[in-house]
């Protein structure tokens, strides 16, 4: 066990040899900022001051040769090597409501929601609760570094389930779509600052891309079970390709079906088909249909980091104020 000791105020916290920074930091409820957890957005760069630290990840994404000449790591893929003299700016922001945990899960169901995502139900050791929205580490037997996966459930029965997308090739993904129920793993969790903020009274809007859906659907049923949608409307967009990329909303349940609004929007209409609902890109679907009122909501938003993007700046350019904006971009 390392000691880590953050310059900017002297204080302390432990770390094992085969944590890293970021996690451990949080851990002990120290809001270090990060993001992905995954070395892909840099969200998580310190400075290392005095001892060494070890990347897990061989070549992060989001380190580069000037951070190394600069003596700058990615908390969460640096791990100590001995005691450690740490700089970064801690921020209430990022202190984490529920402190992260690595624990036992035992895979118990698999549903199939469209032609590439399932939901995967895990039950887990120890306290089940988080933030609706927040994700974990699945660390898959054989497979190097955590993968990152948004519950979409609220915890109950102490399970966390995730819809998961089937990326051809992955490693992750690849052991997931094979594994039967009663398979183990270890998911570290949880994660995640693009969670539901219940105190805030605007309406809300949740914005999927693809898998993204499964942070989103979490924060919409925690909106029915508290009671939000007796006093704020709830639209859910939810992007992705063609007809067979759909969910059925059957499995949000009558109770919530009946007090959202649910607009399902396609990119790439398969020629020949008889969809009549929206198309075009997220971003351009949910400015036309939410028009100036988009600038009052409270958004929080999910999927790969090309759409993020593009919500960004249109969010941007709608008016809607920065802190408004709650998301997660997919690496
Ligand atoms: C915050 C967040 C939440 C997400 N939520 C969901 C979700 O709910 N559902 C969903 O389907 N997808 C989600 N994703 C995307 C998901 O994490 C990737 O699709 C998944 O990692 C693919 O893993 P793979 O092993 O199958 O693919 P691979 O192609 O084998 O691995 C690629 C992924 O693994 C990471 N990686 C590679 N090597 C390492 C390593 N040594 N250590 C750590 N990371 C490594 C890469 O950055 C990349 O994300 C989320 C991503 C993030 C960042
Ligand atoms: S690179 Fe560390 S949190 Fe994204």
């Amino acid at each position: 066990m390392a000691r880590i000791t953050r310059q900017n105020d002297d204080t302390t916290f432990d770390c094992a040899e085969d944590d890293t920074i970021l996690r451990a930091a949080l851990r002990a409820g120290i809001g270090m900022p990060y993001s992905c957890n995954t070395g892909s957005c840099g969200n998580c760069r310190f400075e290392l001051k005095e001892g060494a630290v070890e990347h897990l990840r061989e070549d992060p994404p989001a380190w580069s040769e000037r951070d190394l000449k600069r003596n700058r790591y990615l908390g969460c893929q640096a791990a100590p090597r001995g005691d450690c003299v740490v700089k970064f700016r801690a921020m209430d922001d990022y202190v984490p409501p529920h402190r992260p945990a690595i624990r036992k899960a035992t895979l118990r169901a698999v549903t199939k929601i469209t032609r590439d995502i399932s939901d995967f139900a895990f039950e887990i050791e120890g306290d089940a609760a988080f933030e609706p929205g927040q994700y974990a580490l699945l660390h898959v037997p054989g497979v190097d570094g955590g993968r990152a996966y948004s519950m979409s459930n609220l915890g109950e029965d102490g399970t966390w389930r995730f819809m998961i997308k089937d990326m051809p090739g992955g490693a992750a993904t690849d052991w997931l779509f094979a594994a039967e129920p009663g398979a183990e793993l270890v998911i570290d969790g949880p994660y995640g600052t693009a969670y539901l903020r219940p105190d805030v009274p605007r309406d809300i809007v949740l914005m999927a891309g693809g898998s993204g859906l499964s942070p989103m659907v979490s924060i919409a049923r925690a909106a029915l079970k508290h009671g939000l949608l007796d006093d704020r409307k709830l639209h859910l967009f939810y992007g992705c390709r063609d007809e067979p990329d759909l969910f059925d909303t059957d499995m949000l349940g009558d109770d919530l079906l009946a007090r959202i609004t649910c607009t399902p929007a396609l990119s790439e209409p398969g020629t020949g088909a008889a969809w009549t609902g929206a198309t075009g890109y997220l971003h351009d679907v949910v400015r036309d249909h939410m028009g100036e009122a988009l600038a009052e909501c409270e958004i929080y938003f999910a999927g790969p980091a090309v759409m993020a993007a593009a919500i960004q700046k249109m969010a941007h350019e709608a008016g809607v104020p920065m802190d408004r904006l709650h998301f997660d971009e997919f690496y």
